[in-house]
Formats: structure tokens, sequence, C-alpha cells
């Protein structure tokens, strides 16, 4: 009993220390989801105009291999179309509405490239973070880890690149050609692996759902944590008081504000 009470308060303590003081980073989930279609240029200006400290998207490969920037592996939710992303060439996706889901006013916005997205963010100046998760969990689209690497290396960038994915093996093949990224391991429950990738350093971060941070806050691992989708006001409390490294959000300039309640004014990458 006495050993068991005093593994808890260390553990206990643990978690106080690494959360530590730190300014959570507000991360902007595909965008400015909530307001905005989802993983569009118009939805990544809204982010950054709201002050986001970063971006999260999402990168898979068309038919004749370019790297676009969509969520689901299909078109059916977000566009007019229908099939899977990997069948159609860039042609057949551009040509597509993927904004008029979501309101008419947004209709004829286009799916964006990765190399599109990345202009827009070096137009901007934009020194925050930029999360690229691999879409690798469902289709492995080989190859991608290797075009990804090439396309950084000819094109510097001025932010920090944190990639992310849920399948580990397209981290530890990126890390080993781009290896001065930063790395996440994505999670809904399986936080084993996760954890295990961390202690290999094969990882820095973990970006778990935040579910299981709910279910797990006593007992969470001591590394950064980024949980998403972190989108009601309790949730975003909660990541702010314990000073998380970071939230992904579909409600960017909701939680620029409320963490200004709660962690002060904050220095963005944003120069006025
Ligand atoms: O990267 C956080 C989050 O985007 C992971 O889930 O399905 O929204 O890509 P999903
Ligand atoms: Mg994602």
């Amino acid at each position: 009993m006495v050993l068991w009470y005093a593994k808890f308060k260390m553990k206990r303590k643990g978690v106080t220390a690494v959360f530590g003081r730190q300014r959570t980073q507000v991360i902007a989930h595909r965008g400015s989801k909530g307001t905005r279609p989802e993983n569009t240029l118009i939805a990544f200006q809204a982010a950054l105009d709201a002050g986001a400290d970063g971006i999260e998207t999402d990168v898979q490969l068309s038919r004749d291999h370019q790297m676009v920037i969509m969520h689901d592996e299909q078109v059916d939710r977000t566009t007019n179309g229908t099939g899977n992303v990997r069948d159609l060439t860039l042609a057949q996706l551009k040509a597509l509405d993927a904004g008029q889901h979501f309101a008419p006013e947004y209709a004829d916005t286009r799916i964006p490239t990765l190399d599109e997205v990345i202009q827009l963010l070096l137009r901007n100046q934009f020194t925050g973070i930029f999360n690229l998760e691999l879409k690798t969990n469902k289709f492995p689209y080989p190859g991608i880890e290797q075009q990804l690497a090439a396309y950084f290396q000819q094109q510097p960038v001025p932010f920090r690149l944190v990639f992310s994915s849920f399948r580990a093996q397209s981290l530890v093949t990126l890390r080993g050609l781009y290896p001065q990224a930063e790395y996440a391991k994505l999670f809904q429950t399986a936080s084993r692996q996760a954890k295990k990738m961390q202690r290999l350093h094969q990882v820095a971060d973990l970006h778990p759902d935040i579910r299981w941070v709910k279910a797990h806050r006593f007992w969470l691992p001591h590394v950064q944590l980024r949980p998403w989708t972190v989108n009601s006001s309790a949730d975003m409390t909660y990541c702010f008081k314990h000073h998380f490294a970071g939230i992904i959000t579909d409600y960017p300039a909701q939680a620029v504000r409320l963490r200004r309640q709660i962690q002060g004014e904050s220095d963005s990458w944003k120069k006025s």
C-alpha cells in the first residue's frame, strides 16, 4: 500500500512537472474547419487570420502521384464528385467543387495541392507550426514519404514542420529521409505503440484523441501532447489549464480567445 501510494505521488508529480507553464499552441484542424470548407486555401487563410499558431492538414496522392490535400480517402463527402482520391488524376480532382458542400457562398473552391498550401503560408510569412498528417493508414500510398522528403529538400520553409500519422511505418520511413523535421504519432486508443515510439525516439510528440486524454487524465505520458479534436469550451479550458503543448481544433478563433483568458496575452508568429 505504501509503495503504491509513493508511486502514485511520483506519477502525479511527474505529470505536473512535464506540463509546466508552457503556452499551449492553437493548431487549426484542416484549416478553420468549423467555419470554412475543410482543407481548402480559404480555410487555411481563415486560420492564419484568426491568429492560429499552427495548421494541421492531410496529404494523399492522386492517381498521377501528385501530393494533394484531402482528409477522406474518397472525394464524396467534401466535393461534388465520387470515388477514391487515388483513382483520380490531379486534373480530375481540380475539376471538383470543394466548397459548395459547406455553404453556397464557397462554391467553386478547389482541392489544393500541397505546394499551393506551402506557397500560401510563404506569402503570409508564416513561421508557426505546419502539421502535415500522412493519410497512409487506409491506403499506404507507396512512395509518398520519398516524395515529401524530396519536396521539402528542394523547398526550404521558415516554419516548424511536424509530420504526423496513424501509420507508424510512414513516420519511421520519412524520418530516415528527412530527420530535420519533428515527428508525432497519432492515435485514438493505441497508446502502447505510440509510447514505445516515443521511448525509441522515433517520435518526439504524441497526438492523441482528446477522449483518450480525458480517460487517462491522471496517468498521461511525460511527453508533449497535442490532442485532437478539441472543440468544446470545456475541453479547451482543460487543455489550457494543464498547459498542454498544443490543441488541434476546428475553431481556432474561439480557442485563441479562450487561451488569452486562461494563459494571458501571447506572442504570435504574426508581426502585427
Ligand atoms: O491530426 C489530428 C487529426 O486530424 C487526426 O484525425 O481523422 O481528423 O485526420 P483526422
Ligand atoms: Mg488530420
